[in-house]
């Protein structure tokens, strides 16, 4: 017997799963629009805590400010502080992608603190405490009169507050990599919300899918790469070698967008504002210029431009951020989206139960 079947799209490209008032990606323009604004714009608007505000008043329906989200988070960066060491037990031996994934899995709801704000504070604590661990540090407290970025900062440096540069370089990195429509991560925290299991259950599936290199996990490899290549003349060979080896080229490559990503041109504006002479910049510049013309002639039929993680990787070094925080950095930043998408498919959605396409014997 033979199943007939329209061909579907496997991999769910093009297929809606939820309407949104979150944000949206027009792939083939090359436009991410948050909250109504152009992801460029937002940068400019009014740092992490308004970002975070708009998407969560969208999500809820109750206007938020980011005056309210500012306060909140501070506190709660706060509470979380004083329950780190239970937070952190357990992650002896592991490296600081696994252990960021246990951490956020022992979050559990807190009396007189709303969810959402529990997690985003609690990722910034986590993060930075697991950055201290790793050079054998004690963990460093929050100190509540500092923005949500510059704190992440100073709680993993240890030192004095970040200077206004550095901190409004890092807001950028997080309000530009906030939200981005139904990406697999954001998608997973909809499907456990959508069984509606708990908040923190969702946030705990969306960082699990963002630890790989095809998602959150690229901005590691990419530095690995330019460290790889090492010199301008082996730049050509190098990438060529790849591609025959048929590898990918981290940084590059998008799912849906068929044009540069918008947020790739956001972050090299922050990098050259924080860093204009930043040591890895021209570099790194000539290496993107060699890998999309090698991707061009490879894949004339399939755009394969520059994507968010070749200048995330960038911008967070520059940051002195070390290589195995960049997964744990991005999810703080995007764990105010998954939680917004989290209560927005609680409020509109239904439960999440796509099908498949038996290819499997018969009976
Ligand atoms: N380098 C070389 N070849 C590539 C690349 C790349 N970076 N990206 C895609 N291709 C090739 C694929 O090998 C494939 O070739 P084939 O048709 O001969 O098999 C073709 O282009 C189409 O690739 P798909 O896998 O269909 O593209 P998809 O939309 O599934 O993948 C993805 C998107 C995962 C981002 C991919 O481009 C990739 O692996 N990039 C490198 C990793 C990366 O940068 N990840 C971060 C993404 S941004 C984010 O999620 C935050």
């Amino acid at each position: 017997m033979t199943i007939h079947a329209p061909k579907p799209a496997i991999g769910l490209d093009n297929v809606p799963a939820a309407e949104t008032t979150l944000s949206h990606v027009d792939g083939e323009r090359g436009e991410l629009i948050i909250a109504g604004r152009h992801v460029g714009e937002l940068v400019h608007e009014g740092g992490y805590e308004h970002a975070t505000a708009l998407l969560w008043s969208a999500a809820s329906g109750k206007p938020i400010s980011a005056e309210e989200v500012r306060r909140a988070l501070a506190d709660a960066r706060v509470a979380v502080f004083a329950d780190i060491k239970r937070l952190l037990a357990g992650t002896d031996g592991m490296d600081s992608i696994a252990a960021f994934r246990a951490a956020l899995a022992a979050l559990h709801p807190r009396d007189g603190i709303a969810p959402r704000v529990l997690a985003t504070a609690a990722a910034a604590v986590i993060a930075a405490a697991l950055v201290r661990k790793e050079r054998k540090l004690a963990p460093v407290a929050p100190n509540p009169s500092l923005g949500h970025a510059a704190d992440y900062l100073q709680m993993m440096r240890g030192h004095n507050a970040p200077t206004d540069k550095e901190a409004a370089a890092m807001d950028a990195y997080l309000v530009t990599a906030i939200d981005h429509g139904l990406n697999a991560s954001t998608f997973a925290a909809r499907v456990v919300a959508s069984t509606h299991a708990d908040l923190f259950a969702g946030v705990t599936a969306a960082y699990c899918a963002l630890t790989g290199p095809l998602h959150g996990g690229a901005p590691e490899p990419v530095l690995d790469m330019l460290d790889a290549i090492g010199t301008r003349e082996r730049i050509g060979a190098w990438i060529e070698a790849e591609l025959d080896r048929g590898d990918r080229l981290m940084g590059f490559g998008h799912r849906v967008y068929r044009v540069r990503d918008p947020r790739a041109d956001v972050l090299k504006a922050a990098l050259e504002r924080f860093n204009p002479s930043n040591r890895r910049l021209a570099f790194a510049l000539e290496v993107e210029a060699a890998a999309r013309a090698a991707l061009a002639k490879r894949k004339p039929d399939r755009p394969l431009d520059t994507n968010v993680e070749f200048y995330t990787a960038l911008l967070l070094d520059a940051l002195d951020i070390p290589r195995a925080a960049f997964t744990p950095t991005f999810a703080v930043a995007r764990i105010a989206g998954w939680t917004a998408h989290i209560e927005e498919q609680l409020r509109r959605g239904r439960l999440l139960r796509p099908s498949s396409v038996y290819i499997g014997a018969m009976p």
